[in-house]
């Protein structure tokens, strides 16, 4: 089997951003999203907020973060504010947690969709928010499972003004960037958005690799918040 056979390229029966993408953006933040809290992302989130008072400076969030390489990344790249890697694989987790573990570093196993409530709710002081390669959801029926497709894609955009998503699908990226668009516009937000190619020069995480040594175009959206 050739490698481009074991790395997939995204397949998709959409050609361009999915046709409701401003009428679910919309809709969802006009009303609240109020799916109960899973206890052990409560639980996850309690732990990782005693962490990160260990720390004067405000938090690095890695979400989705897999086995945690992107997680070190950040860590070394920011070493005095506290790094959290999310995922909700423990399979993946345990993996991280195996790497030698700076002292910046907390992985937790915790809903993301829950997380981030929680940590908006308690005004986490979020400085950088990583969303390194997440599930593309590639089939149009399934872009209300993408996270700018969600109920919670209003909770991400208030979460931090400084996020960075990176992908593999073209589309994705464009719709994430359309829908902060649509999203700032309504919550008034003045904002700097960026979609650009990415070329790592060293993959900073597992996905990232892959895609990389498979030859596949990668991208990244920057939204940084005035
Ligand atoms: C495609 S992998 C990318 C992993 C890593 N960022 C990388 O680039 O190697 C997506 C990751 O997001 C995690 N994930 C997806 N949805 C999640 C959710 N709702 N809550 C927590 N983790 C989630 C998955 O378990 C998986 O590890």
């Amino acid at each position: 089997m050739s490698s481009e056979n074991k790395v997939r390229r995204v397949v998709s029966n959409q050609t361009e951003i999915f046709s409701d993408l401003e009428k679910k953006v919309l809709r969802y933040l006009k009303t609240t999203y109020q799916r109960p809290y899973a206890s052990h992302t409560i639980k996850a989130f309690n732990q990782a907020q005693d962490f990160i008072r260990t720390f004067e400076k405000p938090v690095v969030l890695d979400s989705g973060c897999g086995c945690g390489e992107s997680t070190l990344v950040l860590a070394a790249k920011y070493p005095d504010h506290p790094v959290i890697g999310i995922d909700k694989s423990q399979i993946r987790l345990t993996k991280a947690q195996k790497n030698s573990q700076p002292k910046n570093v907390f992985y937790i196993q915790a809903e993301l969709i829950d997380f981030w409530r929680l940590a908006l709710e308690a005004e986490l002081n979020v400085f950088f928010h990583a969303l390194y390669y997440p599930n593309p959801w590639p089939k149009e029926s399934q872009a209300g499972r993408r996270f700018h497709g969600h109920p919670i894609f209003p909770t991400l955009l208030q979460l931090c003004p400084n996020m960075e998503l990176r992908t593999n699908w073209k589309i994705y990226a464009e719709e994430f960037l359309e829908a902060s668009r649509i999203g700032f516009q309504y919550l008034q937000m003045k904002w700097t958005p960026l979609l650009e190619e990415w070329v790592p020069s060293v993959p900073e995480t597992a996905f990232e690799r892959k895609y990389f040594e498979n030859g596949q175009t990668l991208f990244r959206v920057r939204i940084v918040r005035d």
